[in-house]
């Protein structure tokens, strides 16, 4: 059975809901510190609720799409907060689904900014060596 210790600190995208949830709750339950992100205050909360180690829970609420280009700068605001990260699980995610002839640029783009652009600015920033442990340290995107 993998163990994780409390210095070892995972980053989890859409930790409110889903996925992203149970992969938080999962990490935290072998042991590992997590930092669930989410859009929405109350659900994000609720994870630290539901956490079997809540000490080792710790939540951020942030619009993974609002700024793309600073999120590098956001994971190294993370990281002076909580400390160096193991890894990163990109759960963060949409679907859109639209009929072809109603399809308009914005939404398309949308999709592909939080499924695709999000994810590499971010594992980017979490593959630093100066931002994560050194041990077999990676940004996992799903
Ligand atoms: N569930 C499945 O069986 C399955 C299978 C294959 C692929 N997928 C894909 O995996 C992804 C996650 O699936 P899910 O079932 O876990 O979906 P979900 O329950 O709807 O959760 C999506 C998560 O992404 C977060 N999110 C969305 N846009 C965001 C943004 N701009 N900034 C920050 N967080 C954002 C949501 O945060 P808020 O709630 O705070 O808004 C929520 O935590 C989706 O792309 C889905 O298409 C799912």
């Amino acid at each position: 059975m993998i163990k994780f210790s409390p210095e070892q600190r995972f980053i989890a995208t859409g930790a409110s809901s889903g996925i992203g949830e149970g992969a938080a709750l999962s990490l935290n339950e072998l042991g590992a510190s997590v930092v669930g992100i989410g859009r929405n205050r109350d659900r994000v909360e609720a994870l630290k609720a539901k956490a079997k180690f809540a000490e080792n829970m710790f939540i951020e609420e942030k619009n993974l799409t609002e700024n793309i280009n600073d999120l590098p700068k956001y994971i190294k605001t993370l990281k002076d907060k909580y400390g160096k990260f193991q890894r990163m699980a990109y759960c963060a995610g949409i679907t859109q689904n639209v009929p072809l002839q109603l399809l308009q640029e914005k939404e398309f783009k949308h999709v592909f900014d939080i499924n695709y652009f999000t994810p590499i600015y971010m594992a980017k920033r979490v593959a630093d060596r100066r931002i994560n442990n050194g041990y077999g340290s990676s940004g996992g995107c799903l």
